[in-house]
Order: C-alpha cells, then sequence, then structure tokens
C-alpha cells in the first residue's frame, strides 16, 4: 500500500481509477490509484488564442484529436497498461456539451468494452474534492469558494456529497472577468495568469476600482460594474495602445485586489455565518497568489483550517475526476450508460 493511502481516512476505491476531463478548452487524463496520483497529462488547447475565448466547435474537434494520445500518454506515464485499469471516471455535467460529449463518450465507450465500472463526475464536485489529494484529513462541515472560467460559487459541505450552494455570479465568473479584463489590458489569453503577474509589479492601490457587495446579506457576486470600471479607466488613459507598462500593471493589481476582496470577505462572511471552521478553495483562479494568501490570511486570523490545492491542480485537469470517481466509487455509486452530458450546473443537481 502507498503511503499516501495509509495516511487517508478516505474511502477510495482500491486500484487504478483513469479520469477524464473535457468539460472546456482542457483536455486531460489521469491515473488515480488508491488516492495517489500516478500520473496527470494536461493539453491546453492552443487553437483558441486567436479568439481571445473559447470558441466550442474548436474546443470539440480538438478533444476528439487529441484525447486519444493523452491517455496514452497517462497510462504510459504511470506505467500501467489498460488490463491494470479497474474503473473509468469521466466529467459529465457541467460545461460545454460538445467538449464534455467528447470524453464522456470515450469513458463509456472504453470503460464498456472492458467490462469496467463507469462514473460520471460532476465538475464542481472534482474541483472541491481536488482539495483531499494532498489533504486527505479535511473533513466537512466547511465552506468552499469554487472560482474558474465557468463558475463562482461560495458552498457549504455538511457531508460528503451534499452541497448547498450559498452564493454565485449573477454575471460573469470570476475567471471570465480576469479573462476579459486582460484583453481590454493588452494582456493574452487565458487573462488569470497575466493579470496575477502584471498585478505583482503593479499597485492595488493605484485606482479605486468598485466592488459590488449587493445587498448586506448578500454572498453573491456581480463582476460586471468592475469590468466596465476597467473598460472606462482603459478609455481615460488613452486607450490600450498608449498605456504603458508601469500604469498597466497599476490598473491589473487594483482590479485584482477588487475581486480578491469581495471573493475572500464573502467567503469568510459564509463560514463565520454557518459556524465551520474549514474553508477550502478550489478551480482555475485558486491559483491566484493574491486570494490564496488573503484566504490564508483571513482563516489564520480565525484559528481557521484553510486549504487549497497545489497550482497543478487548480486548472482542469483528470487527476481531479479520478480522484472525486474513486470516492463516488467507493460507495458503490456506478453510473448508468445512458448518463448524458449536462451543460448547466442547475440542470446538473451539483453534489446531489
Ligand atoms: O477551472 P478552470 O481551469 O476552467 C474552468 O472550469 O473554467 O479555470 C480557468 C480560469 C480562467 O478564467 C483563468 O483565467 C483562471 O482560471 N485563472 C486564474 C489564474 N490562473 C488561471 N485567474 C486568476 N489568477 C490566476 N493565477
Ligand atoms: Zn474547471
Amino acid at each position: 500500500m502507498h503511503k499516501e493511502a495509509m495516511r487517508t481516512p478516505l474511502h477510495l476505491f482500491p486500484g487504478p481509477v483513469l479520469g477524464i476531463e473535457t468539460s472546456c478548452d482542457d483536455t486531460a487524463a489521469a491515473i488515480v490509484s488508491d488516492g495517489r496520483v500516478l500520473s496527470s497529462v494536461v493539453s491546453s488547447q492552443m487553437e483558441h488564442r486567436p479568439f481571445q475565448g473559447v470558441v466550442p466547435e474548436l474546443a470539440s474537434r480538438a478533444h476528439v484529436r487529441l484525447l486519444g494520445p493523452v491517455v496514452a500518454e497517462a497510462l504510459e506515464k504511470a506505467g500501467v497498461t489498460w488490463s491494470d485499469i479497474r474503473a473509468v471516471a469521466s466529467t459529465h455535467a457541467p460545461g460545454l456539451l460538445g467538449s464534455l460529449l467528447v470524453g464522456l463518450t470515450y469513458a463509456k465507450a472504453a470503460a464498456a468494452s472492458r467490462g469496467l465500472p463507469f462514473i460520471g463526475v460532476n465538475h464542481l464536485e472534482a474541483h472541491l474534492l481536488s482539495v483531499l489529494i494532498e489533504h486527505p484529513e479535511i473533513k466537512p462541515p466547511l465552506i468552499a469558494l469554487l472560482a474558474s472560467g465557468g463558475h463562482s460559487e461560495i458552498v457549504e459541505s455538511r457531508e460528503w456529497h451534499a452541497y448547498t450552494i450559498l452564493g454565485s455570479t449573477r454575471d460573469d465568473a470570476a475567471g471570465e472577468a480576469f479573462d476579459k479584463v486582460a484583453i481590454l489590458l493588452g494582456l493574452g489569453f487565458p487573462g488569470g495568469p497575466e493579470i496575477d503577474r502584471a498585478a505583482k509589479n503593479g499597485s492595488a492601490n493605484a485606482f479605486a476600482f468598485p466592488r459590488a457587495w449587493l445587498e448586506p446579506e448578500s454572498l453573491d457576486f456581480s463582476f460586471s460594474g468592475l469590468k466596465t470600471a476597467v473598460r472606462n479607466t482603459v478609455r481615460n488613459q488613452g486607450g490600450v495602445a498608449s498605456l504603458d507598462h508601469p500604469v498597466r500593471n497599476d490598473i491589473a493589481a487594483s482590479f485584482q485586489e477588487a475581486v480578491v476582496d469581495v471573493l475572500a470577505s464573502k467567503t469568510l462572511r459564509a463560514a463565520e455565518r454557518s459556524g465551520v471552521s474549514t474553508v477550502l478553495l478550489a478551480g482555475g483562479v485558486a491559483a491566484n497568489s493574491s486570494l490564496r494568501s488573503r484566504l490564508e490570511s483571513g482563516c489564520r486570523e480565525h484559528g481557521w483550517t484553510f486549504a487549497v490545492p497545489p497550482l497543478r491542480y487548480c486548472g482542469d485537469n483528470g487527476a481531479m475526476v479520478a480522484f472525486a470517481g474513486a470516492l463516488r466509487l467507493a460507495r458503490g455509486e456506478r453510473s448508468p450508460w445512458t448518463l448524458p452530458a449536462i451543460p448547466t450546473l442547475l440542470e446538473s443537481r451539483f453534489g446531489t
């Protein structure tokens, strides 16, 4: 038995599980065995860069082209063959329909042809549970901030696999706001890492950007007003072409500060209100250095536990899917071959 498996109190499906993730623009596969990640391969599609956003049809086509080789590489890096695999897990919701279908259909076919158990995984649950890969000691009750390119949710979990959404975005997701503001600043796509980098050389107090706190009790988010404020600021500076580096860095830092301020404050408020002392951060935006340190210090002040995945498991990856699948399979859950791909979070009944 592996060292990690011995220290985990989690009940995981035994043996190698193949996890497949194709919900957006990352084609990913991983092998997780007894809680240990044997391999994790992510092919981030480059065809979207000229469009500064994900083009759904291009994403589906790229998944079709990339998935076979990505799975083969995951098997090779893990040092296993198909005959070692004990189960197959795949994201089935939420995400781009055509993209989800590629991974889901591949996973079903692979499992069916080899007589293996198959489990469909919710992408947001996979992000949340990815924290446990390196922190198996974490237990509910907890509050999690799930922030990605498609979602910004504050979630409460009082027992594993049961979640209540306490707050959501009313317009742009946090990652989407980063991506759009990066375009306004003439930075590359995806914008989150670019803004994170630029912000390190700028002043977070240079521009007083608005924070949408919404109604006094609300744990919802709104980032569209902030985006407009950045657009107006860039225009007042003479447009993106005339932004010099220091000003661009200051705008990036001030924008990031406004997003992090609201995300972190509302997450800490949710924990306080729910009376829980464990806070998790996951999803692509969990890679943000300022958000990580703000939540970490906020939790430290309260004496709470804070946990976040390492950077390699923040963005979309197959390890989180295999891991979440292994937890659900260990409970005896299996998905039917008729399991559909579901684009929206609401219809996919997150966590139920
Ligand atoms: O979870 P993810 O890989 O894909 C979705 O499920 O959407 O999240 C991608 C998002 C993108 O919007 C990207 O800009 C953002 O995560 N992101 C970041 C950082 N790294 C990635 N946002 C802020 N700071 C970062 N360092
Ligand atoms: Zn994601």
